[in-house]
């Protein structure tokens, strides 16, 4: 039987929510639900075998819970309490590749390797020769932990980059 999707985001109302919905409608609503990461607790993603989280790079800001959108610090203390056993992550990440070359989609990896240290399994890997940056956390093993998305510079190839990496997660992820 098809598993269903989770896709936990944030922050919301703005580029990440918008991917998140891409990628929501590339798996078919009927499979995949969309839910806010600020909403959410360790137990509510525990309900998924299949989860994909979204992030945007706000520089330091996106785990400093005193500036505005925090909502992945809000959630970080419930990082280490999923249950990461039989489920697969799968992470996208939202950044600019030119104003921001030398951090490009950081908090993704940031986020990834926290997951990791705690026994995640992470799929949907995406070769570094698709993007021109000069140097990001998000970086493992020389390929993207996720899916990296520049709304800000190269908005017109977000909609290839989620269909082709949604049709790769699609036979992982069954
Ligand atoms: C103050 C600020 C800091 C940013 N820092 C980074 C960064 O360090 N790395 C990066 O790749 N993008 C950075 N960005 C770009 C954002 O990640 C990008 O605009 C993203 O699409 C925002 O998504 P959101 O609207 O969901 O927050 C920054 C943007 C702003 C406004």
């Amino acid at each position: 039987m098809k598993k269903r999707i989770g896709i936990f985001y944030g922050p919301t109302d703005g580029a990440t929510e918008r991917v998140a919905k891409k990628i929501q409608e590339a798996f078919g609503t009927d499979n995949a639900d969309l839910i806010a990461i600020k909403d959410s607790k360790a137990g509510d993603i525990d309900k998924y075998e299949r989860i994909i989280f979204g992030c945007s790079t706000i520089g330091k800001d996106t785990w400093q819970t005193d500036k505005p959108k925090p909502d992945w610090d809000i959630f970080r203390p419930e990082i280490e309490k999923i249950n990461y056993k039989n489920k697969l992550f799968a992470l996208f990440g939202l950044g600019n590749s030119i104003t921001y070359a030398a951090v490009f989609v950081d908090s993704m990896g940031i986020l990834a390797k926290e997951m990791l240290k705690h026994g995640a399994t992470i799929v949907g890997r995406v070769p570094r020769c698709e993007y021109t940056f000069t140097d990001s956390e998000a970086l493992i093993d020389g390929q993207f932990i996720g899916l990296p998305i520049d709304e800000d510079f190269e908005a017109d190839l977000t909609d290839r980059r989620v269909k082709e990496w949604v049709e790769k997660l699609k036979s992982v992820f069954d």
